[in-house]
């Protein structure tokens, strides 16, 4: 695995750009209207377009491939506005994932997922008597690992075409002059004010005397002050300096570990792409510490062998089939996946055909699976994230899943930088057989380690056709995410619907342990009961996944989709 190294020319060269103030396109009047706007759900556009979980920040995104921008500058600034309008997990105290597709076709994975503290230890969320404390790994100043995603959007940096310091400004503007929150944006902060008071020690932005409501401004004027500083002086503008101090004090008034020194030494990561085939359609997704493409590959796979299209869609034999290959993945990532530089993954053991097919066959149509008699296969070798997809003019495709885990993160803002920290902490395995927030299991894989990458869930993925740009997918949803990607992609290519139906219809999910079967609320009934009878537990669940995709038509046009389970929206031109 290469490290990137450019960060420091970058800083210098964003150091020259910052003599010259850019001119802000946010405001009444302007390109981008922070006082009103509009969701849209799902649009075809001729030549570029974004799909995120804000419509500010798809605007934002928009914006700057009309300005001469590409994805990559797309994906950067749609990041940084989605750091601003989407707290609960846009981000710049978290991490995330980035895949892209060049139109050349050069494959690019960049992680910037983060790692625990120096000061990290195994046994660092366990009492005396080694019961787990839970509670330190999801909130306050314990629960976050060193944040990525400034590293991530400087490593970003060489594949755009634009200076970063436009690339941020319309974050910057965000902040400093506020925009109107959606009713579910103000849900969210109320929801959890009780958090937000218990765990921060300073004033917030977030945090307001009686109640948010839809309509009203967020203002984040030291968040604001924070992006001028990274502005000025690149990524040391986080990870050195005042923000890197204002982190480190933040700590000190919390039971938080993060150094100075970990902030200095963060750095992305280049990861080679999980690539393989689905029914003759080239996919690509993201590689280990993420679980998200292994996970997606092995389901696909094993589901390949089996007439699915003829079964119908959400039928009970093709939720079943689709249903036992979820359990079996998830037994092999509880076992077998963790970053990839602490813990030797056999990624091409688990994504082979002989592997999975073997992996199928205990498989049976008439019965319900039990995952205490599926255990993870043998091999010899040894709830807030958000997703972003961009198709430009050129073809480029990029795919952003990007998180502070849970929403709004450890609930702690760093006193004088206005941004929430992530509680990725309890993405470890915080001890054999200990769930995290999501359900999930691990073991050694997944024990902390300093330095050492949290596994994910997150799946950003591609897909080809005749070897050519086609789509880019991805969503939030913790352990659902996979799940629910693997069932868009069923949708697509299995089912033949378009983009909006195979994002939009029902979802299932179903992870090894618990031993259930989530289903959303408009799940068919009928099926349901027929897979009660055969003795699975069925549970309804909140949405899964807010899925954002864009493909490209055989017209050229792209068809962007934003999930209707939230306020995402789509943008371009
Ligand atoms: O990396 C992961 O898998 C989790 N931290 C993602 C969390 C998430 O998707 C929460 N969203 N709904």
């Amino acid at each position: 695995m290469k490290k990137v190294y450019f960060l420091s020319s970058l800083m210098l060269l964003s150091f020259f750009i910052e003599a010259q103030p850019v001119p802000s396109i946010v405001g009444p009047g302007k390109a981008i209207n922070p006082y009103k706007y509009a969701i849209i759900k799902n649009a075809n556009y001729t030549r570029a377009a974004v799909s995120s979980a804000h419509p500010l920040a798809s605007l934002v995104g928009a914006h700057m491939m009309k300005q001469g921008g590409n994805a990559f500058d797309a994906a950067i600034a749609t990041q940084l506005a989605l750091a601003v309008v989407y707290p609960g997990a846009g981000n710049i105290g978290g991490g995330g994932f980035l895949l892209a597709r060049r139109n050349n076709g050069e494959l690019l994975g960049l992680d910037y997922r983060e790692v625990a503290p120096g000061a990290a230890t195994k046994d660092l969320y366990l009492d005396e008597k080694g019961n787990p404390n839970i509670s330190l790994s999801r909130n306050g100043h314990l629960a976050s690992g060193i944040p990525g995603t400034i590293a991530g959007l400087f490593a970003t940096m060489p594949y755009a075409k634009l200076p970063f310091a436009k690339l941020v400004q319309p974050a910057i503007d965000l902040a400093e002059k506020g925009f109107v929150i959606s009713e579910r944006e103000a849900n969210g902060l109320n929801n959890y004010k009780e958090s937000f008071l218990k765990y921060n020690t300073r004033p917030i932005a977030f945090v307001k005397e009686g109640k948010w409501k839809s309509g009203d401004t967020l203002v984040q004027k030291e968040l604001a002050e924070t992006l001028k500083r990274i502005q000025k002086y690149g990524a040391s503008g986080f990870y050195e300096g005042e923000t890197a101090k204002l982190i480190v004090e933040e700590m000190r008034r919390g039971n938080g570990i993060i150094s100075l020194e970990d902030l200095k030494n963060y750095t992305a990561k280049l990861r080679e792409p999980i690539k393989f085939t689905y029914r003759d359609h080239d996919i690509i997704s993201f590689a280990p510490p993420s679980s998200g493409g292994i996970l997606i590959a092995q389901m696909l796979k094993m589901i390949e062998q089996f007439p699915v299209s003829s079964y119908g869609f959400q039928t009970r034999k093709s939720v079943q089939l689709m249903i036992e290959a979820e359990r079996r993945a998830f037994a092999d990532r509880a076992e077998h996946l963790g970053d990839p530089d602490f813990w030797k993954v056999p990624v091409d053991t688990l994504i082979s055909n002989t592997y999975l097919t073997r992996r199928m066959k205990d498989y049976d149509p008439d019965k319900a699976g039990v995952s205490s008699q599926v255990k993870a296969g043998i091999i010899s070798e040894s709830k807030e994230t958000t997703h972003l997809s961009v198709i430009d003019a050129q073809g480029n495709m990029v795919s952003v899943t990007t998180t502070l885990n849970t929403g709004y993160g450890s609930k702690t803002v760093v006193g004088g930088a206005g941004f929430l920290l992530n509680n990725e902490m309890d993405d470890f395995s915080v001890k054999p057989g200990v769930p995290n927030v999501f359900g999930a299991l691990g073991g050694e894989a997944n024990a902390i380690v300093p330095g050492k990458r949290m596994l994910s869930s997150m799946t950003p993925t591609l897909m080809l056709k005749n070897k050519k740009s086609y789509l880019t997918i991805g969503t939030p949803g913790g352990t659902t995410i996979p799940t629910s990607v693997f069932q868009a992609l069923v949708n697509l290519i299995d089912f033949k619907m378009d983009l909006d139906n195979a994002i939009n219809k029902p979802k299932f999910h179903h992870q090894w342990f618990p031993d259930e079967v989530l289903i959303e609320r408009d799940f068919s009934p009928e099926t349901r009961k027929q897979l009660e009878a055969m003795g699975y537990k069925i549970k309804e669940t909140s949405p899964l996944g807010r899925t954002e995709g864009i493909r490209i038509l055989t017209n050229g046009k792209r068809e962007a989709v934003a999930d209707k389970r939230g306020d995402d929206s789509v943008a371009g031109f």
